[in-house]
């Protein structure tokens, strides 16, 4: 079995990315990057890219655990995706994604997911959806000492009441209560706020009232940072490609191909060669042969 990756700790370090240097960047114009990992490997590939901040998202449901969406992913099992990414990563902030129906019944039952989140999975912050009541939510996750990273526009895990995964703030009443949402997150503490599938010309109009880094999601290009979800932009997956997803590279076909390739050379026994196999000194496999007489184990 190989070991999986691991720092090079003989290269210059990073300064870990702090919720003041996020400020710091949006402040000089320096876009932010964020972007999804799921699992120690990915952890690892990001933090050699050099990415700003990385996000356990919720996604994670039906990109890595065979959901049709994010809906069922429970706290435990973000937990331990969540744990592993922690394990990866030196320098990116980490974000934890609070999964539908672990925050929105009470302040009470928010900040003991917080806590969760931050004792048991190492991370940095929480994300959550949603403005109106959630804003109520993020306040006092905040107040009990955990950073908290709001999200308006498309917010999936209540796309049915907002009629499906499509763009928000498409006329300018929904554009006015994305900003109104925007703003109540905003005044609540979240020291960053995802603007998820927006048009460009509406995130323009609001980033215009916007005091912390804005990170989007198909909402143009004024935001402060951009994320995409790494099996998105490394096209691991094929299928459903929202609009705003730009594939990077081809992962996806890269795996078919490489396992193809394997099963060929088991199937033909080109697979394992010497280069691939263990090897006895020619004195001990005599020495085996006279001890088991040459002959093959009698079967019963
Ligand atoms: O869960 C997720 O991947 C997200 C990003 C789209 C921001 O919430």
């Amino acid at each position: 079995m190989s070991s999986p990756p691991r720092h090079d700790d003989n290269k210059p370090s990073r300064r870990p990315i702090t919720l003041m240097k996020l400020a710091e960047k949006r402040a000089l114009g320096e876009p932010i990057v964020m972007v999804t990992a799921y699992d120690h490997p990915s952890a690892v590939v990001v933090e050699e890219a050099g990415v700003d901040v990385v996000l356990v998202g919720d996604s994670a449901a039906n990109n890595v655990l065979g959901y049709e969406d994010t809906v069922p992913v429970t706290v435990e099992e973000l937990l331990m995706l969540s744990a592993a990414v922690r394990r990866g990563l030196k320098t990116p902030l980490l974000v934890g994604d609070l999964p539908f129906g672990s925050y929105e019944a009470s302040d009470a039952q928010a900040i003991a997911t917080a806590h969760r989140f931050v004792k048991e999975a190492g991370c940095d912050a929480v994300k959550l959806e949603g403005g109106g009541a959630m804003a109520d939510r993020a306040r006092a996750i905040v107040r009990a000492g955990v950073p908290v990273m709001g999200h308006v526009g498309l917010t999936p895990q209540t796309a049915t009441a907002l009629g499906g995964y499509r763009a928000q703030g498409r006329t300018a009443e929904r554009a006015r209560s994305v900003l109104e949402d925007a703003l109540a997150l905003q005044e609540a503490g979240c020291f960053a706020i995802v603007f998820e599938a927006i048009p460009s010309d509406v995130t323009d109009v609001i980033m215009e009232y916007m005091e912390v880094p804005v990170i989007g999601i198909g909402a143009g290009s004024s935001t402060d940072g951009q994320v995409l979800v790494l099996h998105d932009l490394l096209a691991i997956h094929t299928g459903f490609k929202p609009k705003f997803v730009k594939e990077y590279a081809a992962i996806g076909e890269e795996m078919v191909r490489g396992v193809r390739a394997y099963a060929e050379e088991v199937r033909s026994r080109a697979f394992p060669d010497p280069q691939h196999s263990y090897g006895i000194a020619p004195e001990e496999l005599d020495r085996l042969k006279a001890a088991v007489d040459g002959k093959p184990r009698s079967v019963a």
